[in-house]
């Protein structure tokens, strides 16, 4: 199904990174990069905030319409906007595409995230987070629909989602299902260290008020409490056993402690 492909199309809500990802596939594989907003800008010579407040959403789904048939044989890779999918004739277009289409499948979560860091999308700024989450819920389906294979995004940086698709080329048939299941487990281990990670920032806020009170560091008490609190909660819970706990919390609480001392140590 994923062969080397001449046109690579990237789908995705908006902020799922389909424009910096798609700049480093390009770079990663010598090959070309479009940017459907970009070329809607180009065609209208106005910025899609400015299209949206002078012409009307209407507006801009017309070139949306007219970049998006264009650029079907595009010999390179292409990002396209999130709201691709709203209009049934670009979904037919998606359907009967030449091209490979990628879903970059994110969650509610870091798409948020990421459009903050990045600045408005003049959607985001009309509508509150309950319409922006009926949205996301109505595009989901639809960009599944259309995909030839979707990359699971969250916690990976660019360039490894990039690296997830160029590997993709040369996987054959097998690989391939095998493929998208370890996209989703390689998302949660990121999540499980991003969330690791501000767990010992808390850790470290602990130490500064230990010191500041003169408490130990090793309350071996409440290491104790933790874990039997753990397994009360998670018990009954599939594939999370008493000995998983002791040993994952064996490991956040010993490191926990080490930095800890470190940081009491520093002052
Ligand atoms: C839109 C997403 C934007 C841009 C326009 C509308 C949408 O593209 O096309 O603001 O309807 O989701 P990105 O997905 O690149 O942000």
């Amino acid at each position: 199904m994923i062969k080397e492909p001449d046109t690579l199309m990237l789908i995705g809500f908006m902020g799922a990174g389909k424009t910096t990802v798609g700049q480093e596939i390009a770079r990663q594989h010598h090959s070309h990069f479009l940017d459907l907003d970009r070329e809607i800008e180009k065609k209208a010579g106005m910025t899609i905030p400015e299209i949206f407040k002078k012409e009307g959403e209407g507006a801009f789904r017309d070139l949306e319409t007219q970049v998006l048939k264009n650029a079907q044989t595009f010999n390179g890779v292409v990002a396209t906007g999130g709201g691709v999918v709203d209009r049934p004739e670009n979904l037919a277009v998606l359907k009967d595409s030449p091209a490979t289409l990628i879903y970059l499948h994110g969650n509610l979560e870091s798409t948020i995230k990421r459009m903050l860091a990045e600045g408005q999308r003049p959607l985001l700024q009309e509508r509150s987070v309950a319409d922006f989450f009926a949205l996301w819920r109505e595009r989901d389906p639809k960009y599944a629909q259309v995909a030839d294979f979707v990359v699971e995004t969250v916690g990976k940086t660019p360039e490894r989602i990039a690296a997830e698709i160029v590997a993709l080329f040369s996987a054959n048939e097998d690989d391939l299902a095998v493929t998208a299941l370890r996209s989703q487990i390689d998302a949660f281990d990121r999540q499980l260290f991003e969330i690791i990670a501000s767990r010992m920032d808390v850790v470290l806020a602990v130490a500064e008020y230990k010191k500041k009170v003169g408490m130990a560091t090793v309350q071996p008490n409440r290491m104790a409490a933790m874990k039997k609190a753990l397994k009360t909660d998670f018990k009954g819970t599939p594939h999370i056993t008493d000995e998983m706990i002791d040993q994952i919390m064996e490991i956040l609480l010993t490191t926990a402690i080490k930095r800890e001392n470190q940081a009491i140590d520093e002052g």
